[in-house]
């Protein structure tokens, strides 16, 4: 099973998105393919697209764009959900210590990291993000 985990523009701007890949590793995941892109609109709305109906996507759109995001493909038994709990709940402010939300999460929007939630999300978001390769 392979799972999609993205760290988010101002974590990559901010220069901490090494110390999130050596954690993953640390923490003995595999990753099997990690690429830097700096998605377009289309590509991000296309990643969201189960939010589009969201008050928050817009803004989530222009944030996702605002810079280089660092995707990592992750290969391993049950690893979405695995990954899911390295990365903790979706608020930074409700993320359990230990968790990168916890560590590194500033707002529920500039939350740190995207993990795919399901078998079906990751098929789709790894296609986006490493489908020309
Ligand atoms: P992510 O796991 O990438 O999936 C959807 C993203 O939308 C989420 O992380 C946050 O970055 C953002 N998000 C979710 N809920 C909210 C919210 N209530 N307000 C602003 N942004 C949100």
């Amino acid at each position: 099973m392979k799972t999609l985990l993205m760290i988010k523009p101002d974590i990559v701007e901010n220069g901490l998105h090494g110390e999130i890949i050596a954690f993953v590793l640390r923490n003995r995941f595999r990753i099997t393919d990690l690429r830097m892109v700096s998605m377009d609109k289309a590509m991000a709305e296309r990643f969201y697209e189960v939010h589009k109906n969201k008050d928050f996507f817009a803004p989530l759109v222009e944030y996702v764009t605002s810079g280089p995001v660092v995707a990592m493909e992750i290969d391993g038994e049950n690893v979405i959900t695995k990954i899911r709990s390295l990365v903790g709940a979706t608020d930074p402010v409700e993320a359990k210590p230990g968790t990168i939300r916890h560590m590194y999460g500033i707002s529920i929007r500039n939350n740190a990291v995207h993990a795919s939630d399901s078998p079906e999300a990751a098929k789709k978001e790894l296609a986006i993000v490493f489908g020309d390769s």
